[in-house]
């Protein structure tokens, strides 16, 4: 055996690694341990050994799709209480409706369909913005709280044409709430030992009863349009009728609610965080913030922004990919070998089936790739040119192959549309100046307890 040993922090007996993690933070507990233990290590997280990579060198290697695919562990694993063989949480292969449901719902994402849903997103953008006038500059905004109400309304009229109408409401919506409580729940589970999670009766309890909330949505929606079909080929109704080329086969209803569970989580939490933390990092980077506002101003100046504005403003996608390079909504994945292999040209052994956690954010980092300011907000970097002269994954916010986002062109139309008109209509400032970034960590990353003020711009409203 020519393969050298993969360094290990020191195993502490019956909670293996958990203890050198933050439970409320484990994606930077393991950035922290990368720094310390390089670019691969090993945990044992409970009785589970996972094997962490941090370096783009290594992200891009167990990106080969003909070696490695996706794994559905840990804290993932539990979401499949509620979103079962739905597309994130799906065995594959194994889980047959995976590829059904691939097959019928890619059209509905693409960057033509995404087009057609213009129209609801910016109904929803302009309900976030009369929001903020009212509020006017004195009112201390929590922005993810308002981005969750915005990414989560849109995506339900988007592709159920259902209204949650959450800006209606002074409260968070419950579902809201228990879906952040839920994935909270899953994360931390999946670094706890059973046993300790069944003595927690009454967050046992809470656990179960979220699940229920989640899914009386889904049931809701679904007995809406039962009720009252409509002829729309949005993403519902593909799932309800459309029937696969490939198998003759449709989607069993059971699947068909994991599906919409899972179009609310995934396509929420995401576009929600990254909303946020665009606007964070714009907040600590003013220079960025003028070149932002300029380029809106000479393009589109004071009219509406128009479909046919999404994607022609190179400044602003800079800034969209810088941000989820600092601050990747998904930190991490999971994929395992499909066989016993080694990585690093032969230097460690990997066996099959081993959870690997893509560590995504320190890659994100790697300072062979992007240097010495690596944790600094330069969305220059980023440009076109630049941006694909990058190195193969070197910047993998979306996920990798097959199992990457079906969300990306949905998300990139709704944030360039989202922030497009707020530049226009506010100007932004921290509510404390001093302000720096804290994570919250469920299945994706928020900053916590940022505050900010909308100011109108002379001129608007
Ligand atoms: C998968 C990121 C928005 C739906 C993924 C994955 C990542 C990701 C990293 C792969 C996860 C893994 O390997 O385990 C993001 C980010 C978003 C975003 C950063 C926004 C900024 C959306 C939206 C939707 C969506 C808006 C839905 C409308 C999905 C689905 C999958 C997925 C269904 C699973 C795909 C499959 O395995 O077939 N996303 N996402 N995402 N995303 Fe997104």
């Amino acid at each position: 055996d020519m393969t050298t040993p993969i360094p290990s922090p020191t195993r502490i007996p019956f909670l293996g690694n958990a203890a050198s993690l933050d439970r409320d933070m484990p994606y930077q507990s393991m950035n922290l341990l990368a720094k310390e233990y390089g670019e691969i290590y090993q945990l044992t997280i409970i009785s589970r050994k996972i094997l962490v990579v941090s370096s783009q060198r290594l992200v891009n290697e167990v990106s080969d799709e003909s070696r490695f695919r996706k794994m559905v562990a840990g804290g993932l694993a539990n979401v499949r209480l509620v979103a079962g063989d739905g597309l994130f949480t799906a065995h594959v292969p194994g889980d047959e409706n995976w590829y059904i449901a691939h097959r019928l719902l890619m059209p509905a994402f693409s960057p033509t369909a995404t087009q057609g849903m213009y129209g609801d997103m910016m109904d929803i953008i302009s309900q976030l913005v009369l929001k903020w006038e009212r509020y006017g500059p004195e009112y201390a905004i929590d922005p993810v709280a308002d981005f969750t109400r915005l990414t989560l309304d849109a995506l339900m009229l988007c592709s159920m044409n259902y209204r949650l109408n959450s800006f209606y409401r002074e409260e968070t919506h419950p579902f809201i709430t228990s879906l952040g409580d839920f994935l909270f729940q899953c994360m931390t589970r999946a670094n706890t030992p059973a046993i300790v999670n069944a003595l927690k009766l009454k967050t046992q309890a809470q656990f179960e009863e979220d699940q229920r909330v989640l899914n009386s949505l889904v049931d809701e929606v679904l007995d809406e349009r039962k009720a009252h079909p409509i002829d729309k080929n949005d993403l519902l109704n593909l799932m309800l009728n459309g029937v696969d080329k490939e198998t003759g086969k449709k989607l069993p209803e059971q699947t068909i609610k994991y599906n919409l569970l899972t179009f609310f989580i995934a396509g929420h939490e995401t576009t929600s965080g990254m909303l946020t933390f665009a606007i964070y990092h714009l907040l600590k980077n003013p220079e960025a913030m003028r070149k932002l506002r300029e380029e809106i101003e000479t393009q589109i100046g004071d009219r509406v922004v128009s479909v046919k504005d999404v994607n022609k403003l190179p400044y602003l996608i800079a800034v969209m990919r810088e941000t989820l390079r600092l601050t990747p909504s998904i930190p991490q994945r999971g994929t395992s070998a499909i066989e016993d292999t080694t990585v690093a040209d032969g230097k460690f052994a990997v066996p099959k089936g081993m959870n690997i956690i893509v560590n995504i954010s320190a890659a994100h980092r790697d300072p062979l790739v992007w240097g010495n300011d690596a944790d600094v907000f330069r969305p220059e970097r980023m440009l076109d040119g630049k941006f694909e002269a990058l190195p193969s994954n070197a910047w993998q916010p979306f996920g990798n192959g097959m199992r990457a986002c079906i969300g990306r062109a949905f998300a990139w139309q709704e944030v360039q549309l989202a922030l497009i008109t707020l530049l226009q209509k506010f100007d932004f400032v921290l509510d404390d100046p001093s302000y720096d970034l804290h994570v919250k960590q469920a299945l994706s990353i928020k900053p916590a307890s940022l505050r900010i003020h909308a100011i109108p711009r002379a001129g608007q409203g």
